[in-house]
């Protein structure tokens, strides 16, 4: 069968931005303008919208600041870029709203996506406090990024693309394994592909291609591990972009790579759940 869908490699390289909503945009650039606001006001608001701190991620790495491809975490891009530059970025980001003319409005799968970013934030950076092996912030920002080829194969790929993706699976085919099948790469390949593209640090590629081996991550594993015991946290719990469930057990290496006990997993789970209501009803696409 002759494939008609889009190079992978091509789509990554017309991805210049995730889609941003405006009226989400609106919301994040209001709450710049109160003279109360911090950085850690505004950091809180970003995690709930990867596209817009993917957008402040950028620009902290862009040649501007001096910095380039050295900034992780989102809450130093937030302080090193500066309020006045970000309310007028957020600003643009509202009036604005990038979309490619071939991609599709706005991912089909959105409210599950930013779901599943906004959670996986939020259990990697508690899988990183608890650790101290990894730091917590650059475990949020890697956790908000982590699933971004999703959000790129969402955008880019036809109703039927997906079809088939489900259908390998069903037949027992691996997710990953399916994914290379119809795109070439994995969804996680796809992510480090694209955070190399828009110029981020090597070091969260990194993370993100192994963030479902990290036992393979090198210098990162221990990062890596932080995003792969968050995903298994959030699949434990039924929450996720598909609501599969691809985790059996706690992978003993990230176990022992944060120096985490199960019981430390049983503690992480109730901090997030206490967290979890806030998390959907906060959600910036309601
Ligand atoms: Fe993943």
């Amino acid at each position: 069968m002759r494939s008609v869908l889009p190079n992978i490699d091509e789509v990554i390289e017309k991805t210049s931005e995730l889609p941003v909503r405006p009226e989400v945009a609106d919301r994040v650039a209001i709450a710049t303008l109160g003279s109360e606001t911090t950085a850690a006001d505004l950091v809180a608001i970003l995690m709930h919208c990867p596209p817009l701190s993917l957008q402040v991620l950028r620009l902290a790495n862009s040649p501007i600041y001096g910095m380039a491809g050295k900034v992780v975490c989102l809450r130093e891009a937030v302080v090193l870029v500066g309020m006045t530059n970000l309310r007028r970025v957020l600003q643009a980001a509202a009036t604005f709203a990038w979309m490619p003319d071939e991609a599709k409005p706005f991912p089909y799968q959105a409210r599950s996506l930013w779901l599943q970013a906004t959670s996986l934030a939020e259990a990697s950076g508690l899988v990183a406090e608890r650790s101290g092996v990894v730091e917590k912030g650059l475990a949020q920002t890697a956790g908000l990024f982590a699933e971004i080829g999703r959000w790129v194969l969402s955008m880019w790929f036809e109703h039927q693309a997906r079809v088939t993706l489900t259908a390998l699976v069903r037949q027992g085919v691996p997710y990953q394994e399916a994914e290379k099948r119809i795109w070439r790469k994995s969804h996680a390949q796809i992510g480090a592909d694209l955070i190399r593209f828009w110029g981020l640090p090597d070091e969260l590629a990194v993370a993100i291609q192994f963030h479902h081996e990290p036992s393979l991550a090198g210098d990162q594993i221990a990062l890596s591990s932080a995003i792969w015991l968050g995903e298994y946290l959030l699949d434990s719990l039924g929450i996720g972009a598909s609501g599969r469930q691809i985790y059996q057990n706690p992978d003993p290496i990230t176990l022992e790579t944060l120096d985490i006990s199960t019981d430390d997993l049983d503690e992480i789970i109730n901090l997030f759940m206490e967290k979890i209501d806030g998390l959907e009803a906060d959600l910036l696409v309601a």
